[in-house]
């Protein structure tokens, strides 16, 4: 099993949430968080990188799936929410050891 960690626009919320539907996803978790990447905060376009670190507000979302979804769902993120400009987001892919589902105490792939 994978984790799948997406941190992107605030705006692409929805279309994340029916991508992950499509691709049989079990769950998901979502969190605001602040963030930057590699321009610090700052717009791009303005020329201004600043000396400080800007924060700016993004969405977090994760989902554990099964190993053979993974291929298929990175593919979908890239082409359903990437924009091509700065800002766009990354995923981040973690494999999960164990999982249980509290109420039935199923563990593996499928208490997803
Ligand atoms: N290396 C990282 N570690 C942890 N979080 C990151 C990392 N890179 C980006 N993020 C998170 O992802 C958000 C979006 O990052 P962003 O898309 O701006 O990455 P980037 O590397 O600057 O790429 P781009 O040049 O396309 O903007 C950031 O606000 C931050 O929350
Ligand atoms: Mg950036």
């Amino acid at each position: 099993m994978k984790k799948v960690e997406i941190i992107t626009r605030q705006e692409k919320l929805n279309g994340l949430k029916e991508l992950l539907i499509l691709h049989n996803c079990q769950g998901m978790t979502v969190s605001s968080v602040m963030g930057c990447g590699r321009q610090r905060g700052y717009i791009p376009e303005m020329n201004i990188i600043g000396e400080d670190i800007n924060l700016l507000p993004k969405i977090m979302v994760f989902t554990v799936i099964e190993d053979k979804e993974l291929d298929t769902l990175l593919a979908d993120i890239t082409n359903v929410i990437g924009t091509g400009r700065a800002g766009d987001g990354k995923v981040f892919v973690y494999d999960v050891d164990e999982v249980v589902r509290i109420r039935t105490n199923e563990r593996g792939s499928s208490a997803l």
